[in-house]
């Protein structure tokens, strides 16, 4: 059964010649890691990759080292905690599958690092899922024990309760944290974990098309020039 189809909305970093605010992609992950983080992994960022795009590389060494990580073996086999690097990825909620699963009543809270291409709608289902969990469920809907009704949910009976409420995160910008601002920027910042190569991609398109327009214009030029004498 398919959920109810999101509603589009005019993303302005998904234009072709625009990038992602960058602004909005630090506030994005600040509400992954004060409210999605403590039941999803997003286990393809590490926090090397956040450094030019959502922090300074200072800011993003001192969020790693406040994790603790295994070492690697010493010369005895013993495996030690050692503070978080550059190159380490943002922790797991969870040791593992049945640890998040025992934590959520059985369900999987899937990883987000690849959420923005993985379902149909894209970053539109993530935002109105995030901001779709109506106040009251409507006459008629039945909604098996434990789950949550959420007409964007195929099915619509899902696992995650309503996580995003007015005020939840405060935003160090001043941005008032409503539902949908921290839905907006936390659905942005998935969108950039997906595609951390978006902004690359779209300043190649721009020059490439900037410099064939300039060589058509040119090539115009001379073939008007050397046919001059014989018009
Ligand atoms: C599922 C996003 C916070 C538990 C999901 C899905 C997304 C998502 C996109 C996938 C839905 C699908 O399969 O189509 C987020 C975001 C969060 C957040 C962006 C933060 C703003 C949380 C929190 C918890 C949680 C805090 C736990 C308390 C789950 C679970 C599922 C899920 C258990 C699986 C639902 C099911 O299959 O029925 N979440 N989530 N999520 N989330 Fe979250």
């Amino acid at each position: 059964e398919e959920g109810l189809h999101p509603t589009k909305y005019p993303w302005e970093h998904a234009k072709w010649n625009k990038t992602f605010d960058h602004q909005a992609l630090r506030r994005g992950f600040q509400v992954y890691q004060e409210v999605c983080a403590s039941c999803h992994s997003l286990s393809r960022v590490p926090y090397r990759a956040l450094v030019g795009v959502t922090h300074t590389v200072d800011e993003a060494k001192a969020m790693a080292e406040a994790n603790e990580y295994d070492s690697e073996p010493n010369d005895e086999g013993e495996i030690e905690k050692r503070p978080g690097k550059l190159s380490d990825y943002l922790p797991r909620p969870y040791k593992n599958d049945e640890a998040a699963r025992a934590g959520n009543n059985g369900a999987l809270p899937p990883d987000l690092s690849l959420m923005a291409k993985a379902r149909h709608g894209g970053i539109d289902y993530i935002f109105n899922l995030l901001t779709g969990y109506p106040d009251e469920v409507p006459a008629g809907a039945v909604v098996p024990e434990g789950l949550n009704f959420n007409p964007y949910f195929p099915g619509t009976g899902i696992a995650m309760a309503r996580v995003l409420y007015n005020e939840l995160v405060e935003y160090e910008d001043g941005t008032p944290a409503s539902t949908s601002q921290m839905a907006k920027d936390v659905t942005e910042f998935l969108n950039w974990s997906a595609e951390p190569e978006m902004d690359q991609r779209k300043k190649m398109g721009v020059k490439v098309i900037t410099i064939t327009l300039a060589l058509f214009a040119l090539s115009v030029w001379v073939k008007r020039y050397k046919w001059a004498a014989v018009k």
